[in-house]
């Protein structure tokens, strides 16, 4: 047995089956750089996914890595109900980039926690308890961020909350038609959804999507939950996805790229629903001074480098590059995006969803040394979302090879 396919054993044996990987030769990850992994064979491969939309500064960046293991070495975990100091400044400085008036954080560990906490703070300002959520939208795995999960893949749970109310994608014709009905009721606490859904592969909604969400939600007294856990953080040339419309929503809910690896998350909100939230509420993670510190240096990164112009400008053109191949490449039905948020959806002559050339060519693209995600309900979307500092020569290499691969595994 090779070192992946001990790998693969001791994955069998030990932990819970659902726990599923990419392709069918899994290359062994040992090493980051930039925007490279290097695997147990000292091979390179472009990611082209960044551990889903986290390591957007970079692979082991040294600025961030500094900034972490210097607070590791004088105080690693005290929890939240004692005085330090990073989760304060990472508190003030997100509040400097969030539009007024999300000026609030209360910090988690993961997206699904961030989600679970957006809707619980919906329920106690609003005193209502049901939800309104996106078909195809993905927010978690906890029992409530499943519940409002639509992504079929991921709605493994048999009973989930009944208070929990579907209605069709952004891009339906009758998805503001339906949340309207349901908002009528005026028992909704919160409408969630993704700016652009990742996991749904990459649905970029028509531009009056979004304010048409923020004024229904005004008229029925709803408030608007937005999950940034993916787009948040530059990935789509701002730092908030909702700032491409200029909606701001009562709740923001981040995690991924904030940390750039280190875990962490966090709700932001109002002060005035943040005044209905005033029971202890305690996250032993949630604010974690090694994550805060290395959250700091990320959005100090961020800053100095300019990722949000980086990820319009690589984002504007690899998007034109991928258009020209589709005009000579009839596998690609649709390239969809924002910013370096980008899918490409692989559909057969009739226009069904491609899903076995999708891991064809996911397979081959990993042979030839690039790691892209895959999504959507078809699983048919190779994704592209690379971490903001890669460079221009390796996206055009990415068009290249992903040209030749589509050619030979017709
Ligand atoms: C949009 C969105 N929301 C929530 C989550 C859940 O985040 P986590 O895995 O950190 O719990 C994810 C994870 O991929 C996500 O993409």
């Amino acid at each position: 047995m090779n070192y992946a396919e001990q790998l693969l054993a001791a994955k069998r044996d030990f932990l819970v089956p659902c726990v599923y990987h990419f392709y069918q030769r899994p290359p062994v990850l040992v090493r980051g750089e930039g925007a490279y992994l290097f695997d147990s064979e000292g091979r390179r491969y472009l990611d082209c996914y960044s551990g889903v939309t986290v390591v957007s500064a970079g692979h082991s960046n040294p600025e961030i890595l500094d900034a972490a293991i210097k607070q590791l070495r004088q105080l690693q975990h005290t929890t939240t109900i004692y005085l330090t100091e990073p989760m304060l400044d990472l508190a003030r400085a997100i509040a400097e980039l969030a539009p007024a008036p999300l000026r609030r954080s209360f910090f988690c560990a993961s997206g699904s926690e961030a989600n679970e906490g957006a809707l619980l703070l919906a329920t106690l300002a609003t005193g209502r308890h049901e939800c309104i959520y996106l078909r195809e939208g993905l927010h978690g795995r906890t029992k409530w961020a499943m519940s409002v999960t639509g992504l079929d893949m991921w709605r493994t749970d048999p009973n989930p909350l009944l208070t929990a109310h579907a209605v069709p994608g952004p891009r339906h014709p009758d998805s503001l038609l339906a949340l309207e009905h349901l908002l009528r009721r005026e028992t909704i606490a919160a409408v969630i959804a993704e700016p652009i859904q990742g996991n749904g592969g990459i649905i970029v909604p028509p531009d009056h999507y979004w304010p048409e969400l923020r004024r229904l939600c005004d008229r029925y007294g709803t408030l608007l939950i937005a999950d940034e856990i993916q787009t948040a953080w530059n990935r789509t040339g701002c730092w908030f996805a909702t700032q491409h419309w200029q909606v701001v929503p009562d709740i923001v809910t981040v995690a991924k790229a904030l940390g750039n690896g280190f875990p962490i998350a966090a709700y932001l909100t109002s002060d005035a629903l943040a005044s209905h939230y005033t029971r202890p509420g305690a996250s032993t993670f949630g604010g974690n001074l090694v994550s805060c510190r290395a959250a700091l240096a990320t959005l100090a990164f961020h800053k100095r480098h300019r990722l949000g112009e980086r990820s319009t400008v690589l984002g504007n053109y690899l998007f034109g590059q991928l258009l020209e191949l589709q005009n000579r490449r009839p596998e690609i039905a649709e390239v969809r995006g924002r910013g370096l948020m980008i899918g490409i959806a692989l559909c057969d002559g009739a226009n069904a969803p491609a899903a076995t050339l999708t891991d064809q060519v996911l397979e081959a693209m990993k042979d030839a040394g690039f790691l892209l995600g895959k999504t959507g309900p078809g699983r048919n979307v190779l994704t592209l979302m690379p971490p903001l500092v890669v460079e221009k020569e390796a996206l055009d290499s990415v068009v290249t090879a992903l040209d030749q691969i589509l050619q030979s595994v017709r």
